[in-house]
């Protein structure tokens, strides 16, 4: 029998291309998302790149009355639970906003899983529940001084899926620290669909690279890194959908709950990615030094031996394919998804 996975917010940037990984890994997909931050039109890219149908419900995780449905309906062996709200600055803007959706989606899918017997749940979480500290960063450093209401939702929700995990010896959860995802699946029909101005570094040098902006603002260049500008550890976008992957197996076979990183354990500054951006598509991407990002540090990246040990994962691909593939979805679909 197939197992059957749960996905809430299976429609955005990580879920869609994780879900492809599933369909092909020969899992069936319950996608759960309200479209909040998607659209519609991402389902068929999925099917048609993955070859097989998925089932999708419209339904906001904090209803618990329609969550339940899809508990009813269906026998769910395990949850990977990415649905919430990502932009760091709104959550400044609106920390109540962020806090309601983030933290009650947490619950009540928690409150769902207890009700309906399911045990194992994947959490996206973020490399930004760590305080600052020095890099390469593994998952025993200090945790917490978030400097926005987004990172403290994925920090308490860290909390509340730890002490639910360690209330039921049958529970089994992985907090899944993503670094700096990009890139797009390497067939350019699936990709980031940023609604609006993009926030972060890579759709917008992608934008740039295409014409739609005249050149990037580069967020400070007197930071303590090998060329001023700040560091972190990108990751291609399937590699992290292989890691959901891998998480799944993991929690076949343990139980209680464990932070794990996927990141590559490698950092690359704003400059290397432009230049890296340049070399593998051959198009120039203007910029211009700006002011610093308040929030900003100067490096992170990741420790990855725990998601090699424990997951068997590692990265494979790297920068120059990121932006080959992350470039041959905007070419492809410069105006994201219809619908
Ligand atoms: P995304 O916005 O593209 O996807 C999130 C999806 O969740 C969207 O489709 C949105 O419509 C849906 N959603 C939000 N609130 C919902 C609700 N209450 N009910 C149902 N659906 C809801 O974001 P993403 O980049 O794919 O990120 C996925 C997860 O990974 C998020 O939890 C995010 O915080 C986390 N994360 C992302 C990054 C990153 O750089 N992209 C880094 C670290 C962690
Ligand atoms: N940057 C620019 N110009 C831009 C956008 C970004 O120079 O127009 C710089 C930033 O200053 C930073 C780097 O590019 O040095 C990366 O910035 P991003 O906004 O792409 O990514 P962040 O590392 O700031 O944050 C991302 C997600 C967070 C997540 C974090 C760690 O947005 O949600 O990675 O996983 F918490």
């Amino acid at each position: 029998m197939p197992k059957t996975i749960l996905v809430t917010g299976g429609a955005g940037f990580i879920g869609s291309h994780t879900c492809v990984d599933l369909l092909q890994n020969g899992y069936d997909v319950i996608i759960a998302d309200n479209l909040v931050n998607s659209k519609r039109g991402v389902l068929a890219h999925i099917e048609r790149v993955a070859g097989r149908t998925l089932t999708f419900n419209q339904v906001d995780v904090t209803d618990e009355t329609a969550l339940s449905k899809i508990f009813e309906a269906h026998e769910i062996d395990a949850v990977i639970h990415f649905a919430g709200l990502k932009a760091v600055g709104e959550s400044v803007a609106q920390p109540l906003r962020y806090y309601r959706n983030n933290l009650n989606a947490t619950l009540t899918l928690l409150a769902c899983m207890e009700k309906y017997g399911v045990h194992k749940l994947a959490f996206s979480s973020s490399a930004t529940v760590y305080a600052i500290t020095p890099s390469p960063i593994a998952e025993d450093a200090p945790l917490g001084g978030c400097t926005n209401p987004y990172g403290w939702t994925k920090f308490m929700s860290e909390q509340i899926i730890a002490d639910w995990a360690r209330c039921d010896e049958r529970r089994s959860a992985v907090l899944l620290r993503y670094f700096n995802p990009i890139g797009a699946h390497e067939s350019g029909l699936l990709g980031e669909d940023p609604q609006g101005i993009p926030n972060n570094l890579f759709p917008y040098v992608a934008r740039v690279a295409a014409g739609q902006y005249p050149h990037l603002s580069v967020f400070g260049d007197d930071y303590n890194t090998h060329d001023g500008t700040g560091v972190r550890d990108y990751i291609h976008v399937m590699d992290l959908a292989r890691g959901h992957v891998c998480a799944l197996n993991y929690l076949d076979t343990h139980t209680g709950c464990i932070p794990i990183n996927l990141g590559r354990g490698e950092g690359y500054s704003v400059l290397d990615l432009v230049h890296a951006y340049e070399s593998a598509t051959g198009k120039p991407v203007p910029y211009r030094i700006g002011p610093r990002r308040p929030g900003d540090v100067d490096a992170t990246y990741a420790d990855p031996t725990r998601a090699r040990e424990l997951l068997h994962w590692t990265a494979e691909r790297d920068l120059a394919n990121m932006c080959a593939c992350g470039n041959r979805w905007q070419m492809q679909y410069p105006n994201g998804y219809e619908g």
